[in-house]
């Protein structure tokens, strides 16, 4: 039996097995009203018949302005919160667990009336200047994460991912790349982190399920102005602190800098490993991990607790299945008998 493929308790969830869908915008929302359409029901419901343990939602904007594209997802009023509610009752109906990843975009809303960042400076050239925001509309935006937690709560939701990660607005505060502010919100370390801080709180307070939070871990930056992996475990250490369950370690997405290391199988695992030996919390780790056996060599060395799957997941829907056959895992159960016929 695989420890890939086996039962686990991770992150304050039990699962059936430690793959994990991870977040991806399918910006299928045409009606650009943030609402989930057939398209994210059947997207979401063959993750669920190939057995993935755990799908996490694609980004799903607090407000508005938050969305990465008008094609996105949202969760700031009720008739969203209605589809996500039947969107839960279908994958739980599948046998999967389902959580939300919940962002707000900052400078990288590409559609925003209004843009918003930490400091005046724009992603790249391809970008509008983002408005700085003013105290009362960073707690605004606060509110509104935890406003979103309450309807995912209500939806059924077995986890809440907070989206720190890929250059939207909580890592813009968190990196000084980004944020260049001299108020409570930038400076110091502490400062930059107060956001993510009160955003943890909001949504503690309306949700009391597990909560993640997915991280970049590098900003491929090379002036010297990037968090250090010191500074990020220090981060990781004050998120267990706030309560957070799990953290999803990823990299990247403040500029439109590339990696400065070789991108290779696993090449993101060193970060969550880095971060694992700093917390007494489960990290995970995401990035080129098509090959089962890289996932279970991770799992067994204790480097990282859970495996996100992303583009081979979309690739190959019956990736569990051929990740079974690889590890020679007979435990491995289809979704169905008619579906164990079809490996005749
Ligand atoms: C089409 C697409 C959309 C994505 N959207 C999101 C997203 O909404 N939230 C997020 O945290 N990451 C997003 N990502 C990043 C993936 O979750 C994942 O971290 C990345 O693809 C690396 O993993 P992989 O090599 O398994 O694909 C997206 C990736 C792709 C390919």
């Amino acid at each position: 039996m695989s420890l890939l493929l086996s039962k686990a308790n991770v992150g304050g969830l039990n699962l059936k097995n430690r793959v994990v869908m991870s977040p991806m915008c399918m910006y299928e929302v045409k009606n650009e009203d943030g609402i989930l359409t057939p398209f994210h029901f059947a997207h979401y419901g063959m993750r669920a018949i190939s057995q993935v343990g755990l799908i996490i939602t694609e980004s799903t904007a607090v407000e508005p302005d938050g969305r990465i594209t008008k094609n996105d997802l949202g969760l700031w009023n009720d008739q969203q919160a209605d589809k996500l509610k039947s969107l839960v009752s279908s994958i739980h109906y599948l046998g999967s667990k389902i959580g939300i990843q919940l962002n707000h975009a900052g400078r990288k809303a590409s559609d925003a009336n209004y843009p918003v960042a930490p400091s005046s400076f724009e992603f790249s050239s391809h970008y509008r200047t983002p408005n700085e925001l003013t105290i009362s509309q960073i707690k605004q935006i606060v509110q509104n994460f935890g406003t979103a937690a309450k309807r995912a709560a209500n939806a059924g939701v077995d986890m809440v991912e907070i989206h720190g990660a890929h250059g939207y607005l909580l890592h813009q505060f968190l990196s000084a790349v980004a944020n260049k502010r001299d108020d409570e919100y930038g400076g110091s370390l502490e400062k930059r982190y107060r956001i993510v801080r009160e955003v943890i709180e909001a949504v503690k307070a309306n949700y009391n399920g597990p909560i993640w939070i997915r991280l970049s871990l590098s900003d491929y930056d090379t002036t010297g102005t990037q968090n250090t992996m010191s500074d990020w475990q220090q981060i990781g250490r004050w998120l267990e602190a706030s309560g957070i369950d799990l953290i999803d370690a990823s990299t990247g997405g403040l500029t439109d800098a590339s990696p400065d290391f070789p991108v290779h199988d696993g090449y993101q695992t060193k970060f969550a490993t880095a971060m694992k030996q700093a917390v007494n919390i489960p990290v995970s780790t995401v990035g080129l991990l098509d090959n089962p056996g890289l996932c279970e060599y991770i799992l067994q060395n204790n480097q990282a607790d859970l495996i996100m799957e992303g583009r081979a997941l979309l690739r190959n829907t019956n990736w569990l299945s051929d990740a079974a056959k690889y590890l020679h895992d007979k435990n491995f159960k289809e979704f169905n008998d008619s579906y164990s016929r079809g490996q005749d």
